[in-house]
């Protein structure tokens, strides 16, 4: 049975990520990690937790020889927004830490890595319709710098110590379990928190604004499924394009409208709109598709009525 560590459970994709790694290999042998202070009951609860931060790569040793870790899942990072009013710290946590835990990793005998890429990895050079698997990668954020030379750093380590590292890069992703921080796709998980809770939302970016993205069961599904591929079956190593579905902020307004009786949504661009501006509106993810037969199963409806019937019983509005 696989031993795992969770860095960064507490964020958006770890806590759905931790709920679905313990069920399948067993709550004890999946360790959920954070460097702040609180977990969430749910994680706290349900299986092994530690306290460490990712810049520190001894208490990230200490940690995977505890459990005798032989996979792992390096979600630690600041988003998009967040990395440009602090690209120092971006830098450190998102491209360090990513480094810190490779090196964990090769001295400690993991023998997987998982390390999640992004859209943000694109820029305004490169073909925004259809993205193709390798194509520019000149992204204007610190968090595209680190995701781009996180990549590249997950090839090398692949490439030179064998490390099986495998990595996608996500659309926007949309959850309501735990909420984003400070990302610049954020405003389509927030439509359908305000929705919910005041019948009305203002969007920080414009009616037009067309963003790939995917519901959060698809993400972690298509993430475990990446992680059980056969080896041999992987043609990329730095990270995969990954796709569900592209929508505008207004097709986004107009179906919470559908479910949400008076739901009225405004605009007030700000910063955000140059960085979603500068990332591709439909992503090609035809070798995801051919090498590890991903398939995504959520369209904007069905992932509306899911998101909107959990948030109801998350919120106390049912
Ligand atoms: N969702 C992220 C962000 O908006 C992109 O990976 O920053």
């Amino acid at each position: 049975m696989a031993k795992v560590l969770i860095i960064g459970a507490v964020g958006q994709i770890g806590s759905d990520l931790t709920v679905a790694l313990r069920k399948k290999h067993g709550a004890d042998n999946v360790v959920a990690s954070t460097r702040k202070t609180e977990f969430p009951l749910e994680i706290k609860d349900g299986g092994p937790c530690e306290y460490f931060d990712v810049q520190d790569k001894d208490a990230t040793m200490k940690v995977m020889k505890k459990y005798g870790i032989d996979m792992v899942y390096q979600l630690a990072s600041l988003l998009s927004a967040t990395g440009e009013k602090n690209p120092d710290l971006a830098f450190q946590i998102n491209l360090l830490g990513l480094k810190n835990s490779l090196d964990a990793a090769r001295e400690c005998g993991v023998k997987r890595f998982f390390w999640p890429s992004s859209i943000a990895a694109f820029g305004p050079t490169t073909p925004r319709e259809r993205t193709p698997q390798r194509t520019v990668l000149e992204p204007s954020t610190m968090y595209g710098v680190t995701k781009v030379a996180g990549e590249l750093l997950c090839q090398y380590y692949f490439n030179k110590y064998g490390l099986d590292i495998r990595s996608v890069r996500y659309p926007g992703l949309i959850s309501w379990k735990a909420e984003p921080g400070g990302g610049t796709t954020d405003y389509s998980v927030a439509i359908y928190y305000d929705a919910i809770k005041h019948g009305s939302y203002k969007c920080f970016v414009g009616p037009q604004t067309v963003l790939p993205m995917m519901y959060m069961p698809d993400a972690i599904r298509g993430t475990v499924e990446l992680m059980d591929a056969p080896s041999e079956k992987l043609t990329v190593r730095t990270s995969y394009n990954l796709a569900a579905i592209s929508f505008s902020a207004k097709e986004l307004a107009d179906e919470v409208a559908r479910h949400i009786a008076g739901f009225t949504c405004t605009y007030e661009p700000d910063s955000r709109q140059k960085i979603a501006d500068s990332w591709p509106k439909s992503i090609d993810d035809s070798q995801a598709r051919k090498d590890w037969n991903w398939k995504h199963e959520y369209d904007l409806s069905k992932m509306s009525v899911d998101m909107i019937a959990n948030l109801k019983v998350k919120l106390g509005k049912k």
